[in-house]
C-alpha cells in the first residue's frame, strides 16, 4: 500500500515538474494553441462553489462580499477537480472559470489535474471584499495587492487562459457612478504588472453585461484595453431566439471588435426545464465566425432553487441534473469552423478612437503614488493615502522597520546638514534647525500614525475618504458598518435589471 501511495506521489510530482499543455495565446480577435496555431474555442462552465452567502451572480457575490464572506476556492483541491474531470469531459469542457481564488494556497496539483484533461483556467482577479464597486470605485494599493497576488499565484500554469479584473463594474460611459476608466487602470497596471514580472503574458480582460460600454474598452491607448471581452449574456431564456434574446444586436455592436471575445457566462434558468439551444448558434452559424465561444452559468447547483446548476455535488458523489444532458446533448451536435493562426489576418489593427464623452485620464496606478506620497510633506489627498496605508498587510512589518530606519538615519543626516550649514553661515536665518528637524521629523510618524485611524478597512470600496468615511464615523463598531454595505448591494444589483434587452432573469 504505501509502495502504491509513494509511486502515486512520484507520479504527481513528476507530472507536475511537465507541462503537459499548450498555453493560448492571442492573433487579433481569436485565441489559439501557440504550438499548433489551432484556433481555440472556449467551452466553458463557471467552476466555482456558493460563497457563505450567496446571490447568485458573480457580480453581485463579489460586489456585496466583504473580506468575512467565506468561499471556496475551486482550484486548490486536487481530488474534487479529479472528481469533476470526468464530468467535465462529457459536457466538453475545456475552459473552468473561478471567482474565489485564494491566493494564499496551493493551486498547483488541481491546476495539474485540469492541464492532464486539456482543461484551461480563467481566474478572476477579484475575491471577496477585494473588487472594484460599482457604485463607489476605487483604484487602490489595497486592490492591486490582492490582484497581483492571485496573478503571482497562478502564473506558472501553461493551463491559466487568462485573468478577469472585474465583472459588471460599470454600466456604460456616462452612466451614474460610472466606474470604466477604474476598470481600464486595473487593465492596464495588471498588465504591466506580468511584462515588468517577466511572466508569461497571460491575457487580462474584464465581463460585462451592458454591451453600451464594450467600445471603450477597445479604443485609444492598446496599453490600456482589454486582451478579451468576456460579455455576460444570460438573457436567452426559454422559446428565444437570435433576435428576441438580444444576441443578434450585441453580435453586430462587436463585429469590428479587435480582441477575442466570449461569453463570459451564459444559461438563462427560466423555464426551469433548459434545452440550451443557444448552443448551436454559437459555436456554428451565426456566432462562430466572430465569437470564442463562451462559458456556461454555472457547474454546481447551489441548493439555492435558481435552477442554474449542471450537477448536484455532495462530497465525492456527483450528480448529473437535467441541464447537464441538455448541454451535452447540444454539445455533441456541434460543428465549428475555426482557423489557423496562420492563415488569418486580423481584419483591423489600427487603434480605434474612443467614444465622445468618456473618461480620457484614468486613476493613477496606485503604487506609484505611494512613492511621491513619501517625499511630499503635505498631500492634499492624504484622507485617502492614509487610509489605504492602514490597511492590514499593507506593508510588512520589515518594510515597516526598514522605512523606520531609513526615515531615521535620513533625519539625522538632514539634521547634520542642516547644522553645518547653519555654522557655516554665521547669519541667523528666519529657520532655525530645530524648525527644519520639526518639519522633516513629521515624515516618519506618517505611518506609525496611520495605524491609529481608520482600522476598518474592511472592504476596499469604503475606503473612499468623502461621503461614505462620514456615514462610517457615526458607527462605534466597524462591524457595524456591514449592513451600510448590505445595502449598496441593491443599488449594485439593480444595475443589470435596469436594462430589459441585456439583464439576466432571475427566478
Ligand atoms: C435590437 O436592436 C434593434 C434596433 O436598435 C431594436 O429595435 C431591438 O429592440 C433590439 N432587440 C433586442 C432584443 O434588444
Amino acid at each position: 500500500m504505501l509502495v502504491i501511495l509513494a509511486f502515486y506521489a512520484l507520479l504527481i510530482s513528476r507530472q507536475s515538474l511537465g507541462q503537459s499543455v499548450d498555453p493560448i495565446v492571442i492573433k487579433g480577435s481569436k485565441f489559439f494553441f501557440k504550438t499548433n496555431g489551432i484556433q481555440f474555442l472556449l467551452k466553458g462552465v463557471i467552476y466555482q462553489q456558493a460563497f457563505s452567502n450567496d446571490l447568485g451572480s458573480i457580480s453581485e457575490n463579489l460586489a456585496a462580499a466583504s473580506i468575512s464572506t467565506t468561499y471556496v476556492d475551486a482550484l486548490t483541491d486536487a481530488s474534487a477537480c479529479q472528481r469533476d474531470v470526468p464530468y467535465l469531459n462529457q459536457l466538453q469542457v475545456n475552459v473552468v472559470r473561478s471567482y474565489g481564488i485564494d491566493p494564499s494556497k496551493d493551486h498547483s496539483n488541481c491546476l495539474q489535474v485540469f492541464a492532464d484533461a486539456g482543461i484551461y483556467v480563467l481566474a478572476d482577479l477579484p475575491t471577496p471584499g477585494y473588487t472594484i464597486s460599482n457604485t463607489n470605485p476605487q483604484w487602490n494599493d489595497v486592490l492591486y495587492k490582492r490582484y497581483t497576488a492571485v496573478i503571482d499565484a497562478l502564473e506558472k500554469y501553461d493551463n491559466v487562459l487568462g485573468f478577469i479584473v472585474g465583472e459588471d463594474v460599470f454600466k456604460g460611459p456616462g452612466s451614474p457612478s460610472d466606474s470604466s476608466s477604474y476598470v481600464k487602470a486595473a487593465v492596464r497596471d495588471m498588465k504591466a504588472y506580468i511584462r515588468e514580472k517577466n511572466y508569461r503574458a497571460i491575457p487580462v480582460g474584464y465581463a460585462n453585461t451592458n454591451a453600451a460600454g464594450y467600445n471603450y474598452l477597445d479604443c485609444g491607448n492598446p496599453a490600456e484595453d482589454i486582451d478579451f471581452l468576456g460579455a455576460n449574456m444570460r438573457n436567452w431564456c426559454g422559446d428565444n431566439d437570435y433576435g428576441s434574446s438580444g444576441w443578434e444586436n450585441v453580435t453586430k455592436s462587436l463585429h469590428d471588435y479587435s480582441v477575442p471575445a466570449f461569453l463570459a457566462e451564459y444559461g438563462c434558468s427560466t423555464p426551469s426545464q433548459r434545452n440550451f439551444t443557444e448552443i448551436g448558434l454559437l459555436y456554428g452559424y451565426p456566432m462562430n465566425g466572430f465569437w470564442s465561444g463562451g462559458l456556461i452559468y454555472e457547474y454546481f447547483d447551489k441548493d439555492d432553487q435558481s435552477g442554474y446548476g449542471l450537477v448536484s455535488v455532495r462530497g465525492a458523489s456527483v450528480t448529473k441534473l437535467a441541464n447537464f444532458t441538455a448541454v451535452s446533448t447540444q454539445m455533441a451536435k456541434v460543428t465549428s469552423s475555426i482557423v489557423n493562426a496562420a492563415s488569418y489576418t486580423p481584419d483591423s489593427t489600427t487603434t480605434k478612437p474612443c467614444p465622445a464623452g468618456v473618461a480620457t485620464t484614468l486613476p493613477r496606478n496606485p503604487v506609484a503614488p505611494q512613492v511621491s506620497a513619501s517625499s511630499t510633506t503635505d498631500s492634499p489627498s492624504s484622507s485617502t493615502t492614509t487610509a489605504q496605508s492602514n490597511m492590514q498587510n499593507s506593508l510588512s512589518t520589515g518594510a515597516k522597520a526598514g522605512i523606520g530606519i531609513g526615515a531615521i538615519i535620513a533625519i539625522v543626516l538632514l539634521a547634520l546638514g542642516v547644522f553645518f550649514i547653519y555654522r557655516s553661515r554665521k547669519t541667523k536665518r528666519k529657520c532655525s534647525p530645530e524648525e527644519n528637524d520639526a518639519k522633516w521629523g513629521n515624515k516618519p510618524e506618517l505611518p506609525v500614525n496611520s495605524t491609529n485611524s481608520g482600522k476598518r478597512g474592511i472592504s476596499p470600496h469604503m475606503l473612499d475618504g468623502s461621503s461614505r468615511a462620514e456615514l462610517d464615523t457615526k458607527t462605534h463598531n466597524p462591524i457595524q458598518e456591514l449592513p451600510t454595505s448590505g445595502t449598496e448591494v441593491f443599488e449594485a444589483s439593480a444595475g443589470p435589471h435596469g436594462l430589459p434587452e441585456l439583464s439576466a432573469p432571475k427566478s
